[in-house]
Protein backbone atom coordinates (compact mmCIF):
# COMPACT_ATOMS: atom_id res chain seq x y z
CA UNK A 1 0.00 0.00 0.00
CA UNK A 2 1.60 3.53 -0.90
CA UNK A 3 -0.17 6.86 0.67
CA UNK A 4 0.72 10.17 0.22
CA UNK A 5 0.78 12.18 3.14
CA UNK A 6 0.13 16.21 3.17
CA UNK A 7 1.48 17.27 6.65
CA UNK A 8 2.32 15.97 10.00
CA UNK A 9 -1.59 15.32 10.95
CA UNK A 10 -2.23 12.77 8.22
CA UNK A 11 0.96 10.65 9.39
CA UNK A 12 -0.44 11.38 12.49
CA UNK A 13 -4.34 9.98 11.25
CA UNK A 14 -2.40 7.37 9.71
CA UNK A 15 -0.76 5.79 12.57
CA UNK A 16 -4.60 5.85 14.36
CA UNK A 17 -5.70 3.86 11.37
CA UNK A 18 -2.66 1.42 11.75
CA UNK A 19 -3.18 0.91 15.65
CA UNK A 20 -6.58 0.84 15.35
CA UNK A 21 -6.67 -2.16 12.85
CA UNK A 22 -4.05 -3.58 15.20
CA UNK A 23 -4.53 -7.41 17.05
CA UNK A 24 -1.82 -7.69 19.97
CA UNK A 25 0.59 -9.53 19.14
CA UNK A 26 1.45 -7.68 16.58
CA UNK A 27 4.89 -6.25 15.28
CA UNK A 28 5.81 -3.10 12.80
CA UNK A 29 8.96 -1.49 12.03
CA UNK A 30 9.23 1.86 10.77
CA UNK A 31 11.99 2.74 8.39
CA UNK A 32 12.95 5.81 7.10
CA UNK A 33 15.85 8.61 7.62
CA UNK A 34 16.06 11.22 10.91
CA UNK A 35 13.08 13.05 10.98
CA UNK A 36 11.11 11.55 8.41
CA UNK A 37 8.32 10.86 10.73
CA UNK A 38 8.19 7.54 12.65
CA UNK A 39 8.38 8.84 16.30
CA UNK A 40 5.07 11.54 14.50
CA UNK A 41 3.39 8.26 13.32
CA UNK A 42 3.97 6.20 16.49
CA UNK A 43 2.46 9.11 18.39
CA UNK A 44 -0.95 8.81 16.22
CA UNK A 45 -0.84 5.16 17.26
CA UNK A 46 -0.86 5.65 20.79
CA UNK A 47 -3.62 8.54 20.44
CA UNK A 48 -5.39 5.99 18.23
CA UNK A 49 -5.85 4.02 21.04
CA UNK A 50 -6.72 6.63 23.94
CA UNK A 51 -3.40 7.60 25.16
CA UNK A 52 -3.13 11.11 25.72
CA UNK A 53 -0.22 11.50 27.37
CA UNK A 54 2.93 12.53 26.38
CA UNK A 55 4.97 10.47 23.98
CA UNK A 56 8.94 10.69 24.20
CA UNK A 57 11.15 9.14 21.52
CA UNK A 58 13.29 6.24 23.17
CA UNK A 59 16.28 7.10 21.27
CA UNK A 60 18.10 6.40 24.57
CA UNK A 61 15.91 4.31 26.30
CA UNK A 62 15.71 2.01 23.79
CA UNK A 63 12.11 1.04 24.78
CA UNK A 64 9.14 3.03 26.00
CA UNK A 65 6.00 1.03 27.78
CA UNK A 66 2.28 2.37 27.57
CA UNK A 67 0.46 -0.03 29.35
CA UNK A 68 -2.83 0.58 27.76
CA UNK A 69 -6.49 -0.80 28.95
CA UNK A 70 -6.72 -3.51 25.68
CA UNK A 71 -3.00 -4.46 25.24
CA UNK A 72 0.73 -3.61 26.29
CA UNK A 73 2.27 -1.29 23.60
CA UNK A 74 6.01 -0.79 23.14
CA UNK A 75 7.96 1.59 21.42
CA UNK A 76 11.76 0.83 20.26
CA UNK A 77 14.01 2.74 18.72
CA UNK A 78 17.83 0.92 18.15
CA UNK A 79 19.09 3.98 16.44
CA UNK A 80 21.57 3.72 19.54
CA UNK A 81 22.71 -0.08 18.94
CA UNK A 82 25.82 -0.09 17.74
CA UNK A 83 26.06 -3.92 17.58
CA UNK A 84 23.27 -6.23 17.35
CA UNK A 85 24.65 -8.41 19.91
CA UNK A 86 23.04 -5.72 22.35
CA UNK A 87 20.34 -7.74 21.60
CA UNK A 88 21.45 -10.99 23.15
CA UNK A 89 21.92 -9.64 26.53
CA UNK A 90 19.23 -7.16 26.59
CA UNK A 91 16.19 -8.89 27.40
CA UNK A 92 14.07 -7.60 24.46
CA UNK A 93 13.20 -10.70 23.69
CA UNK A 94 10.67 -10.48 26.35
CA UNK A 95 8.85 -7.43 25.14
CA UNK A 96 7.46 -9.02 22.41
CA UNK A 97 4.25 -11.04 23.88
CA UNK A 98 1.03 -12.17 22.80
CA UNK A 99 -0.58 -9.43 24.76
CA UNK A 100 1.79 -6.37 23.29
CA UNK A 101 1.75 -4.48 20.12
CA UNK A 102 5.19 -3.52 19.57
CA UNK A 103 6.16 -0.76 17.53
CA UNK A 104 10.08 -0.14 16.13
CA UNK A 105 12.16 2.31 14.81
CA UNK A 106 15.53 1.19 13.07
CA UNK A 107 14.71 -2.13 13.17
CA UNK A 108 17.67 -2.70 10.91
CA UNK A 109 20.30 -2.15 13.89
CA UNK A 110 19.29 -5.36 15.65
CA UNK A 111 19.93 -7.02 12.22
CA UNK A 112 18.47 -10.60 12.02
CA UNK A 113 17.30 -11.07 15.93
CA UNK A 114 14.03 -9.47 16.01
CA UNK A 115 10.71 -11.71 16.17
CA UNK A 116 8.66 -12.07 12.70
CA UNK A 117 7.66 -8.25 11.51
CA UNK A 118 4.43 -8.51 10.61
CA UNK A 119 4.05 -4.87 8.82
CA UNK A 120 7.16 -2.75 7.67
CA UNK A 121 6.01 0.88 6.56
CA UNK A 122 8.98 2.87 4.97
CA UNK A 123 8.25 6.87 5.23
CA UNK A 124 10.25 9.45 2.28
CA UNK A 125 10.36 12.55 2.18
CA UNK A 126 7.52 13.33 -0.94
CA UNK A 127 8.63 15.85 -3.71
CA UNK A 128 9.44 19.88 -2.72
CA UNK A 129 7.30 20.18 -0.36
CA UNK A 130 8.95 19.83 3.09
CA UNK A 131 6.05 18.60 4.92
CA UNK A 132 4.78 15.69 2.73
CA UNK A 133 6.01 12.04 3.29
CA UNK A 134 5.00 9.10 1.27
CA UNK A 135 4.03 5.63 3.48
CA UNK A 136 4.96 2.38 1.85
CA UNK A 137 3.70 -0.69 3.87
CA UNK A 138 4.34 -3.83 3.44
CA UNK A 139 2.77 -6.84 4.76
CA UNK A 140 5.91 -9.55 5.90
CA UNK A 141 3.20 -12.34 7.40
CA UNK A 142 -0.38 -13.83 6.88
CA UNK A 143 -1.49 -11.61 10.38
CA UNK A 144 0.56 -8.86 8.75
CA UNK A 145 -1.92 -9.27 5.53
CA UNK A 146 -5.12 -9.31 7.55
CA UNK A 147 -4.01 -6.27 9.41
CA UNK A 148 -2.96 -4.44 6.41
CA UNK A 149 -6.25 -5.02 4.34
CA UNK A 150 -8.26 -3.41 7.42
CA UNK A 151 -5.94 -0.77 6.65
CA UNK A 152 -6.96 -0.07 3.47
CA UNK A 153 -10.37 -0.13 4.61
CA UNK A 154 -9.51 2.88 6.82
N1 LIG B 1 4.12 14.66 6.83
C1 LIG B 1 4.90 14.62 7.95
N2 LIG B 1 4.89 13.51 8.72
C2 LIG B 1 5.66 13.44 9.84
N3 LIG B 1 6.44 14.44 10.29
C3 LIG B 1 6.48 15.57 9.57
C4 LIG B 1 5.72 15.71 8.38
N4 LIG B 1 5.97 16.93 7.87
C5 LIG B 1 6.82 17.53 8.70
N5 LIG B 1 7.15 16.72 9.73
C6 LIG B 1 8.08 17.07 10.81
O1 LIG B 1 9.21 16.21 10.69
C7 LIG B 1 9.67 15.83 11.98
C8 LIG B 1 9.59 14.32 12.12
O2 LIG B 1 10.19 13.97 13.32
P1 LIG B 1 10.09 12.53 13.94
O3 LIG B 1 8.69 12.03 13.86
O4 LIG B 1 10.74 12.57 15.26
O5 LIG B 1 10.99 11.69 12.88
P2 LIG B 1 11.80 10.34 13.06
O6 LIG B 1 11.25 9.61 14.25
O7 LIG B 1 11.58 9.60 11.77
O8 LIG B 1 13.25 10.71 13.22
C9 LIG B 1 8.77 16.52 12.99
O9 LIG B 1 9.40 17.72 13.39
C10 LIG B 1 7.51 16.80 12.19
O10 LIG B 1 6.80 17.93 12.66
MG1 LIG C 1 12.19 8.80 15.95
Amino acid sequence: MIRHLDDSSATRLLGEVIARAAVPGSVLTLHGDLGAGKTTLARGMLHGLGFLGAVKSPTYSLVEEYPLPQCFFYHFDFYRMRDPAEWDDSGLQDYFRANALCVIEWAEKAGDRLPPVDLALTLTLADQDENARTATIKALTPRGETWLAKIVQG
